[in-house]
C-alpha cells in the first residue's frame, strides 16, 4: 500500500491505495469523480484524460503512487463555480457531443491543446492533436469546430466560419 497525497480540483486529498492502483481508479472509485471515463483497456481512447500539473495525461496510464504530490484537475474542476469553462460552453454551443462518453476526455485534451499552441490552431492541427482521443459516435466535425471556437474565444479572435 502507498499513501498518496494529491490536490484534486483545488482540494487536498490523501488516500491509501495499492501500489497497482491506477490514477483513474483513484479518481473514480476513491474520490467518486466519475466524470473521468474509462473507455478501453489499451490506453487508446482518451476518455480518461485529466490534467496532471497542467498537462493532459491519460489517467489509465499512470499509477496513483507515481503522481504523489501532484495537482490534478478533472472535468469536474474545469468550470468556475456555475460558469462553464469556454471549452465546455463551445462543446455545448457547437454540438460537439452526441452520447457524451468521450466528452470529458476530449475537453480536457482540448484545453491542453489550446495552451500548447499559443500561435493559434487550425483544423489540421486540431485533428492531429486529437489522434489520442476516440469518439465512437464519430462526431469529430463538431468537436473540431468547438475547439476552434473555444480557442478563439480564449484569445479574443473570431472563430472560423460555420460550415
Ligand atoms: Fe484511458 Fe482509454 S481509458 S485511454
Ligand atoms: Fe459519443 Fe464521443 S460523443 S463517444
Amino acid at each position: 500500500m502507498s499513501e498518496v497525497k494529491l490536490t484534486v480540483n483545488g482540494r487536498e486529498v490523501t488516500r491509501n491505495v495499492e501500489d497497482r492502483t491506477l490514477l483513474v481508479s483513484l479518481i473514480r472509485e476513491h474520490l467518486g469523480l466519475t466524470g473521468t471515463h474509462v473507455g478501453c483497456d489499451t490506453s487508446q481512447c482518451g476518455a480518461c484524460t485529466v490534467h496532471i500539473d497542467g498537462q493532459a495525461v491519460k489517467s489509465c496510464t499512470v499509477f496513483a503512487a507515481q503522481v504523489d504530490g501532484s495537482e490534478i484537475v478533472t472535468i469536474e474542476g474545469l468550470a468556475n463555480g456555475d460558469e462553464l469553462h469556454p471549452m465546455q460552453s463551445a462543446f455545448r454551443e457547437h454540438h460537439g457531443l452526441q452520447c457524451g462518453f468521450c466528452t470529458p476526455g476530449m475537453i480536457m485534451m482540448a484545453v491542453d491543446i489550446v495552451k500548447r499552441h499559443p500561435e493559434g490552431l487550425d483544423e489540421t492541427v486540431i485533428r492531429k492533436e486529437l489522434e489520442g482521443n476516440i469518439c465512437r459516435c464519430t462526431g469529430y466535425h463538431n468537436i473540431v469546430k468547438a475547439i476552434d471556437a473555444a480557442a478563439k474565444e480564449m484569445r479574443g479572435t473570431p472563430a472560423m466560419a460555420a460550415e
